[in-house]
């Protein structure tokens, strides 16, 4: 009895963690509308590229092993295309977004992205990758956070921020 108690209580705790193992990762959904807008970077009014109304655009705050679902529309008069700088997409990596690697998303249409972040803890950003198009905006933060369950070894930040530095090239429009 005793050997058969001890045999079903491993048979439960492996059924637990195989259990475990083939839970799903979690899904981030994101629908971004990408438009041109007006933008004051250097303090007059510019035409820039919005992402939902927003330059820069809207930051992703995302914990490793999440599935990031990223529906982006083209509401622009010319192709659009997102890279996603550093991030290894795994499984995808067909969605780098660099010309030549993904096709751009024609004006009027959307695509979806489809991206697992995984094992990259840090920050990072994205950025469109056509034309001139990221002199104009379009770009914004990605956050990839280590999963509670495993910790960091440094305390707890007291404030956390994200900062994109670039040039600013001019007041002219991208096109010109
Ligand atoms: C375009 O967006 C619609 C919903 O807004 C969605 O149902 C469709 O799957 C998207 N198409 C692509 C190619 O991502």
């Amino acid at each position: 009895m005793g050997w058969w108690l001890k045999y079903c209580g491993l048979w439960t705790i492996m059924t637990i963690i195989v259990s475990l193992v083939q839970a799903e990762d979690p899904y981030r959904f994101f629908d971004w509308r990408v438009t041109y807008g007006n933008i004051y970077p250097l303090g007059i009014p510019q035409r820039g590229i919005l992402i939902n109304g927003q330059f820069p655009g809207p930051e992703i705050y995302s914990v490793t092993n999440d599935n990031l679902i990223i529906n982006v529309h083209n509401d622009l008069d010319e192709p659009f295309l997102l890279s996603w700088n550093g991030v290894q997409l795994r499984k995808n990596s067909y969605q780098d977004g660099v010309y030549g690697t993904t096709c751009p998303i024609p004006p009027g249409k959307n695509y979806t992205y489809v991206i697992q972040v995984k094992d990259q803890i840090g920050s990072f950003f994205y950025f469109p990758s056509l034309a001139f198009h990221k002199a104009a905006g379009a770009f914004g933060g990605l956050r990839v956070l280590s999963r509670p369950r495993i910790p960091v070894p440094f305390p707890e930040p007291a404030g956390d921020f994200t900062f994109l530095i670039g040039d600013w090239y001019s007041h002219h429009d991208h096109k010109d």
